[in-house]
């Protein structure tokens, strides 16, 4: 495993402003994501929960203010330094997004032959663990994703976000279009993950909507509304919240 963070914050935004056109997305968001814990970011649809989650990834640029990940600022990386810095990142999308004509075997181990000079012996290895470690049996591992259920296919492709040793694992709705039963497996699996490597400095960031499995698999949460952040709390303090809007989330 590469070197890990020590650092107190994994991400920082400071003063963080993006418009689009003339519509403000983010208003001077500042805040920090706490290496080694599970943050969630919550609100309502529109909020710029997306957004914020892209310009962690350096996928969008700020208009102005600044995003600092692993301590180092992103605002002066070229394409390529950002194209690089990326492999710190593993990431888990809303529909999974396999490629669907590579059967589960060959999602997994598709970063590391893209990123790396591991060997087939080397992937191998790396890949079944993996695969393992989600649940996924060596005769699903030789499937494809069309083959899979839809709780199957979020499992692949949390082991494919994890190919890297990732410093940071990003997630945007990765429940949305489960059933709640399935929802709390890949919740549990997303957890399992996390305390297995959360003394390595290992950051998990959520987007949801779920409210319920938010309270409870997370550590942090960071509540959005029109591109502010209203409340950056640990989970037990956000219960107690007696902000209406958060009172009114709650309440769903
Ligand atoms: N590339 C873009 N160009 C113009 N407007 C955009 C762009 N991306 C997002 N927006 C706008 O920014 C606002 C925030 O979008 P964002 O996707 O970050 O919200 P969200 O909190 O992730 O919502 P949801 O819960 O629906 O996914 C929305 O009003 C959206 O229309
Ligand atoms: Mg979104």
């Amino acid at each position: 495993m590469a070197e890990r963070y020590k650092g107190e914050f994994s991400v920082e935004f400071d003063h963080l402003v993006k418009n689009f056109g003339t519509s403000p997305v983010l208003r001077d968001v500042s805040f920090g994501i706490h290496t080694g814990k599970i943050t969630t970011i919550l609100g309502f649809s529109g909020a710029g929960k997306t957004t914020l989650m892209k310009h962690i990834l350096g996928l969008a640029k700020p208009t102005s203010g600044r995003v600092s990940v692993l301590g180092q600022c992103l605002n002066d990386m070229s394409e390529l330094e950002l194209r690089e810095f990326r492999r710190n990142f593993g990431m888990v999308f809303q529909y999974a997004a396999l490629f669907d004509f590579l059967t589960s075997y060959e999602n997994v181990a598709f970063p590391m032959r893209e990123f790396t000079k591991m060997n087939e012996e080397e992937i191998k290895q790396k890949v079944m663990g993996l695969l393992d470690s989600v649940g996924i049996s060596k005769e699903a591992a030789y499937r494809l994703p069309s083959e899979l259920s839809g709780g199957m296919r979020k499992r692949v492709g949390l082991a494919r976000g994890l190919a890297l040793d990732p410093h940071i694992m990003l997630y945007d709705e990765p429940t949305s279009g489960l059933d709640p039963i399935t929802t709390h497996v890949v919740y549990d699996l997303m957890r399992d993950t996390h305390r297995a490597n959360e003394k390595n400095g290992f950051t998990s960031i959520i987007i949801s909507h779920d409210i319920h499995a938010t309270l409870k698999y997370s550590d942090y949460i960071v509540f959005m509304e029109q591109g502010k952040v209203v409340e950056h709390l640990d989970v037990e303090t956000f219960k107690r919240s007696e902000n209406p809007v958060i009172r009114r989330f709650l309440e769903l």
